[in-house]
């Protein structure tokens, strides 16, 4: 495994039937949530060049929740960093929501991925010293939102946790931090969100309860959810699979 982004972040449906989604947001049912258009990703290590991703393309429709599986170093972190601006594809197209995230300024890119996408990790990434409340409510003060407290209130019960908004970190168990970790993502709204591996540290009783709070926000809160993981019970709540080897889409829909 490998969480190359994490200290960078305080924080398809490829059967595509154009259905419309009861309550997207703010997001044009008609317009795809992300789109990925031929991404290749080469990393130069010494003299050597790692063919992380040969040309990966996707579609996303909002409100959809997406998986991507595949081996390790089959490139999904990749995939998953260039969709959210973290990482820079050599070549091909990102776009969210029409915004062409490959052809953004670094401040536009910042504040896109600060007000439009959540991100969660394997190792939850929160902040040690803050309580649950703190953590979720950071990222607010950082965009300067308003109705900071009634927001973070709204995410906290949406996870379940308001019993443990005084609590530190390591006061929780896995289960309870990622939770403070998606209620974080979810902070300011964002219609994206991008887990990767969110369910790696957690026993399979815990992880399914975690992946039934993602399809609750999914179906009830209108974001898109784009999931990388290894475990297969991720399969039994995703709307699509898309499946990578060696930095290519293998999967019924690959392109
Ligand atoms: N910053 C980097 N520098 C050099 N090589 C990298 C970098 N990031 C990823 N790679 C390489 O790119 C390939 C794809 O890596 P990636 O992390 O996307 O795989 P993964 O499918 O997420 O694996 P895992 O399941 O272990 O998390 C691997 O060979 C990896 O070593
Ligand atoms: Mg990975």
């Amino acid at each position: 495994m490998n969480n190359h982004s994490e200290n960078s972040v305080v924080q398809s449906t490829g059967t595509i039937t154009g259905e419309s989604v009861p309550d997207a947001g703010s997001a044009n049912p008609a317009e795809p949530a992300v789109e990925v258009i031929n991404i290749i990703r080469t990393y130069k290590v010494g003299n050597n060049e790692v063919h992380a991703l040969r040309g990966v393309s996707l579609m996303v429709q909002p409100g959809k929740w997406v998986g991507v599986r595949g081996r390790s170093g089959s490139g999904k972190t990749t995939l998953l960093n260039c969709i959210g601006g973290l990482d820079h594809p050599n070549s091909g197209t990102v776009r969210c929501f029409s915004k062409e995230i490959t052809h953004m300024s670094d401040s536009q890119l910042t504040r896109w991925r600060r007000e439009e996408v959540g991100y969660i990790f394997q190792s939850f990434a929160l902040l040690p010293t803050l309580s649950a409340w703190e953590n979720i409510e950071l990222p607010i003060r950082i965009a300067g939102n308003r109705d900071r407290r009634g927001r973070t209130r709204y995410c906290i019960d949406l996870v379940g946790l308001r019993k443990w908004a005084n609590h530190r970190p390591y006061e929780m168990s896995g289960g309870q931090q990622q939770r403070v970790a998606i209620a974080r993502a979810l902070a300011n709204q964002p219609k994206l969100l991008l887990a990767d591996e969110p369910t790696g540290e957690l026993d399979s009783t815990t992880a399914r309860e975690i992946l039934t709070l993602f399809r609750h926000i999914v179906d009830a809160e209108g974001v898109t959810l784009l999931m990388t993981s290894h475990d297969p019970i991720v399969l039994e709540y995703v709307d699509e699979v898309v499946e990578l080897q060696d930095g290519q889409r293998v999967d019924i829909n690959g392109g």
